[in-house]
This record gives C-alpha cells, structure tokens and sequence, in this order.
C-alpha cells in the first residue's frame, strides 16, 4: 500500500469541563508517530472524552493538542488528517461494502478509478475481497467490524482513534479482531490511540499503555512495566487478571532490611524495596499477584480454599487465611485436584511483592 504518514500526537495539559463538571484533569501524553498506545481504565474514566478531543469532536477546555507536531486545537476533525473507529460501526446499511469503504474518498471527489483501485488495496489488507457486492446486513459482526476499518483505512490517515471497536464482538472473534489488529498496525506502521475498558486488550495489543483513572493518567509505559512495576495501587489493582492481592500492613524489619508485616503473622521480606525514611510501624499494603503465590503443602501461611476457578491446565483458588482472601494460581495436576475446604500452605517468595503507601504510591525498588 503507498506511504501512509504517521504522525505523532502529544497533549499538553489538557482538560475538558461540561459546566461545573471536570471529566478530564491535565493529561500530558506524548505519542511517537508509528506507536500503538492503548488509553485504558474503568467506566467514565474520562477516555471517550479523551478520544473525542483527539478527534476535534469535544473542544477543549484547557491545554494543547498537537498531531504531527502542529496546534490542532481549532482544526475541524475532517482536517486532522485522522481516521476513527468507534464500537458502533454505523456502516450506511444501503450501501454495498464497497461503496462504504470509498465513501470518504467519493466525499473528497476522488477520481472514480482511484477509489477502485484503493478499495480494493483495502480489502485484500482486510481480508474482503470477496465481500465487496455484499451490503452489511449479509455480513457477521467481524465482518461488519473490518468493513469499519476499512472505511478508516481508506482515507490514509495519519493517525487512527479507536474507541472501543471490539466491545460489541464475542469473545472468540474479540480475540481474532485483537490479532488482526495487531498485524494491521505492523503492516502500516501508522500512529493508533486507542481506547478501552478491557485491560487484556491494553496488554495484548500497545506498545505503551496509559492508564486513566477519574480523568488523571496514573502512569503510561509499555505493558509489561506497567504489570511488574506498578506505580501505584490503582494501576496494580487494574492491570493483570485475577487482580492482585491487597494485605495491609506495617513497616517492619527483618534484620537484612525492610519487611512486612501482616494479619495472622504473616512476615514478608522486603529487601528489593526502598522503604527510604519511613519509619517502622508505618501503614503499608503488601501486593501480591496470584501466579506470585507459591502454593504447596508447607508454607508460613495456611488457609482453606473457599472457591475454586477452573481453567484447565491452571485454577485460580480463593484461599481464606485467617479472615484475609488472597486468590492464588495453581497449574497441573494440584488445579485438577484442589477442591473447597482443602487446606492449602501459600508462601511469598522474596522479590516479587510491591508495596503501596498509605497514599497508594508504590516504594520504589533497590538497585541491584
Ligand atoms: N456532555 C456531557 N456532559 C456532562 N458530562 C459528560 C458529558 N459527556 C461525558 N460526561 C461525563 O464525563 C465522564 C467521562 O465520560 P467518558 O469519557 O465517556 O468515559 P469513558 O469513555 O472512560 O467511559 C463521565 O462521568 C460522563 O458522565
Ligand atoms: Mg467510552
């Protein structure tokens, strides 16, 4: 397919206010042209918003808004050189695939030949060549989806919005669109934003996530830091599933250094973790991933197992230790076996728990 420019995209404290309400609180984000940045966090989180900015579809109310380095903030959406893709795809039902995928092109009073021949470059990225006669009540939801696409592809944009385009799929064709996703922005190389709820989906497909949260971005960075170092307890909490584990606790010492201490004598040490100046006895929470949790017979922790999540090769086991539930990950032949009111021993290795402020900062980690 010829060029497709890419641009880059930065906000520079930007926010929007509906009257007294403050949806979206100072975002600064900077995004390379060619990257893959998934804006993720729960429900009303301010990320349509967000988006819509971007778009030039919502004003905005305070800050600066960049693409390809130019102020764009009084710029018409149709001349931001961006394409969109939204959960409903609004595909014109009349109109065969074809005819919706030029649609724009056909607005722009492109030459007739050259819509053609771009409709048909696209569809062979997409998958549809056989599909361009048919109209979108004769299509399946991924169909319908790609077609969407399409239509944005089309136009050649430098940037591409998506605001939560596989919601309205199942979850084995969420999966398929995921990969084919993933493959569209390697093979273009252009720049997407996109939005979601579903932390899978900001794991599986961004090469930096950015997490929002009541309208403030609480980190950006490529997933896997994002799942190993969380900087604070709303993001630990919200990337990776089942969550991880919350104890709450004290700063304690174990002789070697910092430790945690919890209910029902649980002892963690702590030696990875710069607890700086904070005193001993200062409130922590200790957070644990499940698949951290070593599970076995022996252990300084003993609990009963209250539910069992079966997976198949793997079960997530919700284990009550004295009153606190940590959810655990146990594979192989024990996630066949492990069945409720067992007794299970669960055991914290070293280095692998973070630990949160009472302000829910992370402590940061000891070079080593
Ligand atoms: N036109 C509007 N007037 C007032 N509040 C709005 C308007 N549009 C959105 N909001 C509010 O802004 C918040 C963020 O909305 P939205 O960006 O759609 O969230 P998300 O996409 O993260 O689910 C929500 O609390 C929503 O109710
Ligand atoms: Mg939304």
């Amino acid at each position: 397919m010829a060029d497709t420019g890419s641009a880059s995209v930065q906000l520079d404290g930007v926010h929007k206010r509906y009257g007294d309400v403050h949806v979206v609180k100072g975002i600064d984000l900077d995004i390379a042209p060619g990257e893959f940045v998934v804006l993720v966090g729960p429900s009303g989180c301010g990320k349509s918003t967000t988006l819509r900015m971007i778009a030039g579809l919502e004003d905005i109310s305070e800050g600066e808004l960049r693409i390809g380095g130019r102020r764009v903030n009084e710029t018409p959406p149709k001349d931001r050189d961006i394409g969109m893709v939204f959960q409903s795809y609004a595909l014109y039902p009349h109109m065969t695939v074809a005819d919706n995928i030029g649609f724009a092109l056909k607005l722009r009073r492109t030459p007739p030949a050259d819509i053609e021949a771009r409709v048909r470059e696209v569809a062979a990225i997409l998958g549809l060549g056989d599909l361009l006669q048919r109209r979108p009540g004769q299509l399946s939801g991924g169909q319908r989806q790609r077609v969407a696409m399409g239509r944005a592809i089309a136009r050649r944009p430098s940037v591409f919005l998506f605001d939560e385009p596989l919601s309205n799929l199942d979850a084995a064709l969420r999966v398929q669109m995921r990969a084919e996703l993933a493959a569209l922005h390697r093979d273009l190389g252009t720049t997407m934003v996109y939005v979601t709820h579903d932390q899978v989906e900001a794991m599986t497909l961004a090469t930096r996530i950015a997490v929002l949260h009541q309208g403030v971005l609480q980190q950006v960075g490529p997933p896997m830091t994002l799942f190993q170092r969380p900087a604070n307890r709303f993001v630990a909490g919200f990337i990776g599933s089942p969550s991880m584990n919350f104890v709450d606790g004290v700063l304690a010492s174990d002789g070697t250094g910092p430790a945690f201490s919890g209910p029902s004598g649980l002892v963690v040490s702590m030696t990875h973790v710069d607890a700086g100046a904070m005193p001993a006895g200062a409130k922590l929470t200790l957070g644990v991933r499940p698949h951290d949790l070593v599970v076995g017979d022996a252990g300084p922790l003993r609990g009963v197992v209250r539910t069992v999540e079966r997976m198949g090769w793997e079960a997530f086991v919700h284990v009550d230790v004295a009153g606190t539930t940590l959810v655990a990950r146990v594979e192989g032949p024990l996630a066949a076996r492990v069945d409720l009111g067992d007794s299970l021993a669960l055991a914290v290795p070293d280095g692998v728990a973070s630990l949160f402020g009472a302000d829910g900062v992370a402590l940061g980690r000891r070079r080593s």
